[in-house]
């Protein structure tokens, strides 16, 4: 296809139109039609409210496919008691089931849209044919099934799904629209390694949301959460507040997931116990890590081993810098900088409860074994070129962009030769930290402003944080999936700058 014929089918589609519709309706607005599910989410004592693990789904195996069947819902869930919310759900009126498949095998989804709007599904973390990848342009209308299929070639790992509806992906995340899936492998299976999902394998997926005074949740969009973001200052894991988790075992997984729109976190346990780092985005690390601290920006994901064997129980709490001023300069925090002031959602300063971890029977704890994966060692000098990407938000959040350029649905930004190894120059020239996220691939960092990474980025990655003022470089190579006509996105993950246009498209070619 020609790039007039590429513009001419969206056209047919009717996506420009839509999009232009859905833009009009940015506020949070209700979901209208089909029949409402509900939960019912018990506030009051503050602290009593068990974990929600979401359903695991192992699909259907048809003629060697591993099917997935994925109504896309309008839902209503209390995030208050006795005050339901619209929301958006997969077979669930909030989020949806975590989704279980082994890596070398093929999948199929079969997503039915049965919200009122245009909806996508992005597989976030996949390597997968661009046709296939849920981004803006693979748009599925109300009352229409979108059937995608590929090989799972990906690692063993935490990874998620969510909505990539163009400039609407906050406000439907935010509702809901957003799930994991975990892949395994038989190298990680090899480690022994806790996976008794929802008994010593553990998803969090981390939001914050707003609540308003009575108790409605709402997507306070406006010029300034556009410029910073929405962020709330309540915390759901899994959508429940104030989580608490019985654990069984002497020791957990816990697979974090930063699915908040635009809050960074750092994760700790409050007594300063130590947790034994084991993967990032795209799987197990060389080794595990024995860190006191994880930094997360929307989209990145970590997994911790913690250790429940004392007998004593743990909470995780999460400190949230103002303006995603969040560094791995040092491995910390970056003093807040001439922007920095109290966030606007009336945080008060004191770090977020994320969840509290009981312990209630073995106390029994295995040791880790000492390598986990073996990584090809980093080689920057195999790349044949350097691309160059600078983040940008204008004066006030009002210039979004990739290298000078808004998102545009109609140009292809990046023709990149498949099969070539390159190296990524992120560069961010605003005043803010954005988390740089790139579709069908997991790279490497090979260094922040010239000095190695931290331990979470020693291995492979979605997405990475890129400071303000600061330069990552990142080795990458697209390995297969040439399309010269359909587009992989790159974009901040901020979904609120994402919706703003801080994205651009890239076809991988035929080299
Ligand atoms: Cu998690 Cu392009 O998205
Ligand atoms: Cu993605
Ligand atoms: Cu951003």
């Amino acid at each position: 296809m020609s790039q007039t014929d590429w513009t001419k089918s969206l056209d047919r589609r009717g996506l420009m139109r839509r999009s232009g519709l859905a833009l009009a309706g940015l506020a949070f607005a209700p979901f209208a039609g089909c029949e409402a599910r509900s939960t019912a989410i018990r506030r009051g004592d503050a602290s009593t409210e068990p974990l929600a693990i979401p359903q695991l789904r192992m699909g259907q195996v048809e003629d060697g496919v591993r099917v997935f069947r994925l109504p896309i819902s309008p839902g209503q869930k209390e995030f208050a008691l006795g005050v339901s919310s619209p929301t958006i759900g997969i077979e669930a009126p909030y989020l949806g089931p975590t989704l279980e498949m082994r890596r070398g095998e093929r999948v199929r989804f079969e997503v039915d849209n049965e919200l009122a709007e245009g909806a996508t599904v992005h597989w976030h973390g996949f390597e997968l044919p661009a046709t296939a990848d849920g981004g803006p342009h693979q748009l599925i209308q109300p009352g229409e099934r979108w059937s995608p299929s590929f090989e799972v070639r990906q690692r063993a790992s935490l990874y998620w799904y969510h909505s990539h509806m163009h400039r609407r992906t906050g406000p439907q995340v935010y509702a809901g629209l957003a799930a994991a899936i975990y892949v395994r492998d038989d190298e990680e299976d090899r480690l022994g390694l806790p996976s008794d999902y929802g008994v010593d394998d553990i998803p969090l997926i981390v939001q914050d949301r707003v609540i308003d005074g009575s108790g409605r949740l709402i997507y306070p969009i406006g010029m300034h959460a556009q410029m910073m973001g929405v962020r709330g200052d309540e915390i759901f894991v899994n959508g429940t507040p104030n989580a608490v988790f019985e654990a069984k075992t002497g020791q957990l997984r816990l697979r974090i997931l930063n699915g908040s729109n635009a809050r960074f976190y750092s994760f700790s346990l409050e007594g300063g116990e130590p947790m034994q780092l084991i993967a990032s985005d795209g799987g197990l690390l060389d080794r595990s890590h024995s860190v006191r601290s994880i930094a997360l920006a929307p989209g990145e994901r970590a997994q911790v081993i913690v250790d429940l064997s004392e007998g004593y129980p743990l909470r995780l709490i999460a400190s949230s810098p103002d303006m995603g001023m969040m560094g791995r300069r040092s491995g910390g925090m970056m003093g807040g900088g001439m922007m920095a002031r109290r966030n606007d959602q009336g945080e008060s300063g004191q770090p977020f409860r994320v969840l509290d971890i009981r312990p209630s029977g073995s106390t029994r704890a295995q040791s880790l074994p000492s390598q986990l994966a073996a990584l090809a060692p980093l080689d920057p000098s195999q790349a044949v070129r350097t691309r160059r990407f600078t983040l940008d938000m204008g004066m006030m959040g009002s210039g979004m962009s990739i290298n000078a350029a808004a998102m545009d649905m109609d140009v292809i930004n990046e023709r990149i030769p498949v099969g070539q190894w390159e190296i990524w120059e992120i560069a961010n020239a605003s005043m803010m930290a954005h988390p740089f996220h790139i579709h069908n691939v997991q790279f490497r960092v090979i260094d922040r402003d010239g000095r190695p990474p931290p331990p979470l980025e020693t291995g492979f990655k979605d997405t990475v944080i890129v400071n303000p003022r600061e330069q990552v470089r990142l080795l990458l190579r697209f390995e297969e999936h040439t399309d010269p006509d359909w587009p992989y996105m790159y974009h901040c993950h901020i979904l609120e700058h994402e919706d703003a246009g801080m994205m651009g498209q890239f076809v991988v070619v035929k080299g």
